[in-house]
């Protein structure tokens, strides 16, 4: 049999391209080596959404007496929560299996390899079978970047070191823990090691943690959990990983933290090796496949999405992704925009943002003006966050008097920041969303409160 379509990889950009696929009526066989719904769903964004909530109930009763909250004897059994994780995975891994079957979609749970092409189309070899598709999606994903850093592999193959996939599978809390690498994984995973005990040290080569986030958040979210107990260390550069430490440079010293455990958690690199990709001379690009806006690489009916392009590392870009590809190949006019997507960093609380940053857009050239507000003007954050002390930044386009992004330190904001994408979007003035009713009391209202001082 000849296929409509060949997916290679069974995560967000793979599953969800197979189902849309299938359901427009395309012969579709997905493969998958590991596990149906990728590291997203398996080993990333889920399951450390199900530690991450246990965390913050634990928090709330932890830190709950100025709530009128007294708790004594307190207590985290992590062999539970890890459990209850895997029971959410295996829960939402049977519902993607359940989609594509509904779907129509050939599931193949087995390593695929391209082979090349032929008159019918493109060949891939998965258990000794040879599969023929006259299209190709490759949605392989990314892996933890490792670095060559002395003693990190040995680290690796002890158990020492563990990458996001160990760290959410141990049912003993490290009593110390260095995660190296401040950005979304490494800030989420010692936030969750710290709530449940563990003493976390950070380890981050530049003058920041949390990546591209704005400086005023990123500096107040260091702080509070610096009041947790959390230490880090900006300007650092790892130079060893022993059996017991980790040994880093700082201000040209060698300096030495104790660990139980250590994270490494420094970016991501695409998975494009071992994939066949040179039978049919698809082109990369600093580790990463090169596609369009319509996800089609260099190669007639060749599309990539998700982690693999390199684009924009997120689950939700590769649904996006996913979802233009399929109407590209159906025929129908659809492009990839990069301009809105929203991230978040589930700390606690979370970081969410969306578009410019004040940073970002000075750089550009834009023409800008900056709103910032604390959370406080929100009655219901108030209410809900005592002593809390978030802050709501808007990016405004002087002429156009839109909103071109926005960044929410505070809990729920991973809820409401779509809805600044969406004025990005469809590039909405303030005095258009001066008319529109936000439900009260909602955390959410900062949005208003902000527009509003403008
Ligand atoms: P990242 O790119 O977010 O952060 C890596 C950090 O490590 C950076 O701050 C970088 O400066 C630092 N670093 C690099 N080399 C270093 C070294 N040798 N020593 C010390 N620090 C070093 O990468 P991360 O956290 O590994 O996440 C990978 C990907 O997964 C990201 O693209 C992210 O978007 C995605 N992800 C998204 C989540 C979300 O949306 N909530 C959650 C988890 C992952």
């Amino acid at each position: 049999m000849i296929y409509d379509l060949i997916v290679l990889g069974g995560g967000p950009a793979g599953y969800l391209a197979s189902e849309r696929a299938g359901h427009a009526g395309m012969s579709v066989v997905c493969f998958e080596k590991k596990s149906v719904g990728g590291v997203c769903l398996n080993e990333g964004c889920i399951p450390t959404k199900t530690l991450l909530y246990s965390a913050k109930l634990f928090d709330g009763v932890a830190y709950g007496e100025k709530y009128g909250i007294s708790a004594t004897g307190l207590s985290i059994d992590q062999t539970k929560v890890i459990e209850r994780k895997n029971k959410v995975i295996r829960t939402l891994v049977a519902g993607v299996k359940g989609t594509l079957k509904a779907n129509h979609v050939t599931l193949v749970e087995s390593e695929a390899v391209i082979t090349g092409r032929n008159s019918e189309g493109y060949t891939v070899i998965a258990n000794g079978e040879t599969y023929t598709g006259k299209r190709l999606l490759i949605a392989t994903g990314s892996s933890p970047s490792v670095p060559p850093i002395p003693g990190l592999n040995e680290g690796i193959a002890s158990g020492f070191v563990m990458t996001n996939r160990e760290a959410l599978q141990i049912t003993e809390v490290p009593k110390e823990l260095v995660v190296i690498g401040g950005g979304v994984i490494g800030l989420e995973m010692a936030s969750y090691y710290n709530s449940v005990g563990s003493k976390v040290t950070i380890i981050e080569m530049l003058d920041h943690i949390a990546g591209e986030n704005d400086p005023d958040l990123i500096k107040l979210l260091q702080k509070n959990y610096e009041k947790k107990g959390m230490v880090f260390h900006l300007n650092a550069k790892v130079t060893e990983v022993k059996s017991d430490s980790v040994l880093f440079e700082k201000d040209g010293q060698v300096q030495s933290v104790s660990a139980d455990k250590v994270l490494l958690s420094i970016g991501r690199r695409a998975n494009i090796q071992g994939i066949g990709l040179e039978t049919i001379n698809v082109l990369t690009e600093r580790g990463a496949i090169v596609t369009d806006n319509h996800m089609k690489t260099n190669q007639p009916e060749v599309y990539a999405a998700g982690d693999v392009n390199g684009k924009s590392m997120l689950a939700h870009t590769a649904y996006r992704e996913a979802e233009v590809a399929v109407n590209v190949m159906l025929g129908k006019r659809d492009t990839m925009r990069y301009i809105a997507i929203p991230g978040v960093i589930y700390t606690n609380p979370e970081i969410a943002s969306v578009g410019e940053t004040e940073y970002t857009a000075k750089n550009k050239g834009l023409d800008v003006d900056i709103i910032k507000i604390p959370m406080r003007f929100s009655g219901r954050y108030l209410a809900e966050n005592e002593g809390g002390d978030g802050i709501c930044k808007l990016v405004i386009n002087k002429q156009g008097r839109t909103i071109v992004g926005a960044q929410v330190l505070a809990n729920y904001s991973s809820e409401f920041i779509i809805a600044c994408a969406t004025f990005i979007e469809l590039q909405l003035t303030l005095e258009d969303i001066k008319e529109i009713v936000f439900p009260h009391p909602t955390v959410c209202e900062i949005i208003r409160e902000a527009v509003f001082q403008y």
